[in-house]
């Protein structure tokens, strides 16, 4: 992970970010990771249901920002429910207040008035082609974004989501991701809206950089106020992870997806279209694609999705050295 140190008083280029979140655990070490890193400046955030309701995501997220010292970002609240089904929450992996029991005292600041799909348009109005999305959460904000402006993506950058399983079972169902499987009409919807720059870090990737009790005995080590409070939190999603996964442990599934956002070498990819079932009993929520070999001329068709804009989909992932940034960021962390 190449990293570049903060010139005096500025920041040497680097990608401007709009955050879409459900804070979480890992959405709030991924976080920590994104405001220690220099690459990158944080625009804005907006939140969405998810791991917790909307907003509890929205305090969470102000509560993070206040302990960081970045009050400047604006917040923007989201979707408090998702497209086309119920709203389901995931209190049992991070706790009742989505930061493992350590959320404290209520946020003294105050989110923006705009939703978050607002705030989205808005920003990639305003800043063509300069913008990259960066989604962490269930993709009910990007799809309402995208009705609200069908060009979005001739106007983002670049997109980053967390979500999807390919060659890997998923987590929430057997078949499932949890970003995806909370709102399968919205995650399709954005994988078939024509990025042309969209990178998907699934659980292809993120199950292999799990973080083990070796790593937690690392961020323990550390010695200042995030690393500590990171510390706190990460306890409760690690003793659900440890009940999951059968070993100590936990993770980091929003880290990573920053991580590949500020270094794509850091994996290795895929190319396809891709689609998300819909329908399947079993299956609401799969990722899909058709990862057949055709050979040019071959006398059968694509049958998912052949129309669509392909994807990036990251299938490799360099663990030691993405874990080491983690450390590398905590360490570096400053309210
Ligand atoms: O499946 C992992 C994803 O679902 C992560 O973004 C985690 O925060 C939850 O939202
Ligand atoms: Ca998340």
């Amino acid at each position: 992970m190449t990293r570049r140190h903060r010139s005096a008083g500025g920041r040497l280029g680097g990608m401007r970010i709009i955050v879409d979140t459900d804070p979480g655990v890992d959405d709030a070490l991924a976080l920590f990771n994104l405001a220690a890193s220099p690459e990158a400046e944080i625009v804005a955030i907006g939140t969405v249901h998810g791991n917790v309701p909307a907003p509890q995501a929205t305090a969470n997220t102000l509560r993070l920002l206040e302990l960081l010292g970045l009050t400047h970002i604006p917040v923007a609240g989201g979707a408090q429910r998702p497209l086309a089904q119920p709203l389901m929450t995931a209190e049992s992996v991070h706790g009742d207040d989505g930061l493992g029991g350590f959320a404290g005292p209520e946020p003294v600041t105050r989110p923006t008035n705009e939703s978050a799909a607002e705030q989205i348009v808005r920003l990639a109005r305003a800043n063509p082609g300069e913008l990259t999305l960066l989604a962490l959460g269930p993709l009910t904000n990007v799809a309402l974004a995208l009705q609200l402006e069908p060009e979005l993506p001739k106007l983002l950058e670049r997109i980053v989501v967390m979500g999807g399983a390919l060659n890997a079972p998923g987590n929430i169902t057997s078949y499932a991701e949890a970003n995806f499987w909370h709102d399968p009409e919205a995650a399709d919807h954005v994988l078939g809206a024509g990025f042309p720059d969209l990178t998907v870090v699934g659980l292809d990737v993120t199950m292999e950089a799990h973080a083990d009790d070796r790593w937690l005995a690392r961020l323990a080590a550390l010695n200042n106020p995030i690393a500590a409070y990171a510390t706190s939190i990460v306890g409760f999603y690690a003793a659900f992870y440890e009940s999951f996964l059968g070993k100590p442990g936990f993770v980091p599934h929003d880290s990573l997806a920053v991580a590949i956002m500020l270094d794509p070498d850091l994996a290795t990819y895929r190319e396809e279209r891709f689609a998300i079932e819909l329908t399947g009993r079993h299956t609401r929520g799969q990722l899909v694609a058709d990862l057949r070999y055709l050979a040019p001329g071959s006398p059968f068709d694509r049958d998912i999705a052949k129309d669509r804009t392909p994807a990036k989909y990251a299938v490799t992932v360099d663990t030691e050295r993405f874990l080491d940034w983690m450390i590398d960021t905590l360490t570096v962390a400053e309210p």
